[in-house]
């Protein structure tokens, strides 16, 4: 939700931001803009659209020189996308200017206020009524800048990651953070700002992340100074050496983020392997595991609180850790589990998905099991994240960067993640055999090299796309493990394609969702052998008997569904618990060739961001 960067050092600082603002364009996408300090004057370029179009407007408007800027992407909150709700924002007397991700919730009762003392707002936005309450307090109690900022900060209620300057002291950057992240990279004598690493990476792999409820003030020459903001007690600066890699955030030569990402994927899952899967030893290392083991076995159930596609793997969970580990599970949207009133116990364990480890209603959900004695475990990919700091243990999953909104690598990496969990806490509860648990370890490790296989239906897949791209609506069937995957494929062909979808419990389709099959219809089907194979064979005769066309995910060498299909598409045989990590590729390309025969922008997909930082 909102991507923010800053620069403040001895190099023109436009190219910089707006490179780093480019690659913070999965935060949201509608506007865009940037502040710039050129030795006398701030300069001010904003616009509705992306950064390429910002890129544009600047080259008209302003000169871009000077070594201290701002430049903000955004998803809207407060106010439409357009030029006037675009960030950077002025404060009234054009001396201060500010870029914000996040939501200020008591922004009227402040605006109010302001407006009486003779402030006046161009745009509908939140944030803009931050940067004057910050001027008001600056003139008001006649403090410097950071002061104004916390002080001001100490009256907001709400989330925010701010970066403001001021351009009577144009040798400092102030920046403070509640519940939206923010990196401050530490060059040779320059300082970099943004939501995370990727924008200052082939500068410096050293850098400093806020923790809630810090802000710094980055000076020019003389480094940076945290402070907490409530209570002003100063911070010592943490530094780490950051393990990012250029390569990983560039497309690679894929024409979108997405291809390269849903063919990262049998990397990415060695790569959840590495150190944790020792076959040859017959064991599965998980230090957030071995740490935390009794509390696992101990516990009364397992609570999985995701969102979205995260909330899906979740579900696939559900499935691997009742049948393998016997432990109950249940999954729930953290959005809805975190305003009702669960009954949470010290012997619960939570385990909070979340890919960008920044999603609002994730961490709100962590807090209140927290507050109830409840151990949380997180599986969360980016490193450092809110999420990971947050939980009590967890486990990464290693994916690398996922940059294309629709997720795809985070997925599978997160079953990957928690099929070794389930199966370690099986081994340990004695709830599987030696001979069973050997057999899934080394079906484990063969799993990449099956997903390369999967991976090698693309044309295939391409070809049955076009067949199918113009649909209106389109059916996911699934049952058992793979009911989950249904779900996800849905998902992924509407929040890419625009096309309507929805996923079933193959068997659930006689209770309402059959009515909406003719000959206009496709359903995709996950029909691979073992795991009701007849039962689903049954659902697709009903299917053919209403003229719905149908596509099925199929075993290799499958010949039943074959015959009453219209297009098959075959992934490996693997243990029925293991197949939603295969199921999934397929419907990965499905969409990802509609959506690009549509000509819809694959990566950014309209009103949605990959960090849903709001709730
Ligand atoms: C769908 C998608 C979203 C996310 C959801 C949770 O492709 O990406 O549904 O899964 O917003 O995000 P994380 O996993 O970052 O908490």
């Amino acid at each position: 939700m909102c991507g923010i960067v800053g620069y403040l050092g001895h190099r023109e600082a436009y190219p910089i931001i707006v490179k780093g603002l480019k690659r913070l364009e999965y935060r949201g996408y509608d506007s865009a803009g940037i502040a710039l300090y050129d030795g006398n004057d701030i300069k001010l370029s904003k616009t509705k659209g992306k950064v390429a179009d910002l890129e544009v407007r600047v080259e008209s408007e302003i000169s871009t020189n000077g070594s201290l800027g701002i430049g903000h992407t955004r998803w809207a909150t407060h106010g439409v996308p357009n030029d006037v709700n675009s960030h950077p924002h002025y404060s009234n007397s054009g001396e201060l200017v500010i870029i914000h991700n996040g939501i200020i919730e008591n922004y009227e009762a402040l605006k109010k206020e302001l407006t009486k003392r003779g402030y006046t707002f161009k745009s509908d936005t939140d944030t803009e009524v931050l940067i004057n309450l910050i001027e008001d307090v600056k003139n008001k109690e006649n403090v410097k800048l950071g002061k104004a900022v916390q002080i001001a900060l100490n009256q907001v209620i709400g989330a925010y990651a701010i970066a403001v300057f001021d351009k009577n002291k144009p040798d400092e950057i102030v920046v403070a953070r509640l519940g939206s992240p923010l990196a401050i990279g530490i060059g040779e004598d320059e300082f970099f700002i943004a939501s995370d690493a990727s924008p200052f990476i082939e500068f410096t792999n050293n850098a400093i992340y806020l923790e809630d409820e810090e802000m710094a003030i980055v000076r020019r020459h003389k480094g940076v100074k945290i402070r907490k903001i409530h209570d002003d007690s100063l911070v010592a600066p943490y530094v780490q050496e950051l393990q990012l890699n250029l390569e990983e955030i560039e497309k690679g030569g894929y024409e979108h983020f997405m291809l390269k990402e849903i063919y990262e994927q049998p990397r990415a899952i060695m790569d959840t392997f590495r150190g944790r899967l020792l076959t040859d030893e017959a064991i599965i290392k998980m230090a957030g595991v071995e740490d935390n083991m009794k509390k696992f076995l101990n516990a009364n159930r397992i609570i999985v609180v995701a969102c979205g596609t995260s909330w899906h793997a979740g579900l696939v969970a559900e499935y691997i850790f009742e049948d393998l580990a016997r432990i109950p599970v249940e999954v729930e949207y953290a959005s809805e589990f975190r305003y009702r009133n669960p009954v949470i116990t010290e012997n619960d364990v939570l385990i909070a998905i979340s890919q960008s480890g920044e999603t609002a209603d994730t961490l709100a959900a962590i807090k209140m099991a927290k507050s109830k004695g409840a151990f949380v475990f997180g599986v969360c990919n980016v490193v450092g994240s809110s999420i990971a700091r947050e939980t009590d243990a967890g486990a990464y999953t290693h994916a690398g960067p996922e940059i294309g909104v629709a997720s795809t690598k985070a997925f599978t990496t997160q079953i990957t993640v928690l099929t070794l969990m389930a199966l370690r806490l099986a081994r340990a509860k004695g709830t599987i055999s030696s001979s069973d648990y050997r057999k899934y370890l080394f079906e484990l490790e063969s799993i990449p090299s099956k997903v390369e296989k999967a991976l090698s239906s693309d044309n295939h897949v391409k070809m049955i796309a076009n067949i199918y791209k113009n649909a209106s609506n389109c059916l996911y069937l699934g049952r058992g493990f793979n009911f989950p995957v249904a779900l996800e494929g849905a998902l992924k062909l509407k929040e890419i394609s625009y096309i309507h979808a929805e996923g079933y419990p193959a068997a659930e389709m006689k209770h309402g969702p059959i009515a909406l099959i003719d000959e206009q219809m496709p359903v995709v089907v996950i029909a691979t052998k073992k795991g009701h194979y007849e039962k689903v064979v049954s659902n697709i005769q009903e299917i053919k008997s209403r003229k719905g066309k149908i596509i099925g995910i199929v075993t290799e060498g499958d010949t039943s569904v074959k015959e009453l299909a219209d297009h098959v598409i075959e992934v490996p045989e693997t243990i029925e618990a293991l197949t939603p990590l295969l199921t999934t590729i397929p419907l990965q390309l499905l969409s990802y060739h509609i959506a690009v025969m549509l000509e819809k922008n694959v990566d950014q997909p309209r009103n949605l961001a990959k960090s849903v930082t709001v709730e």
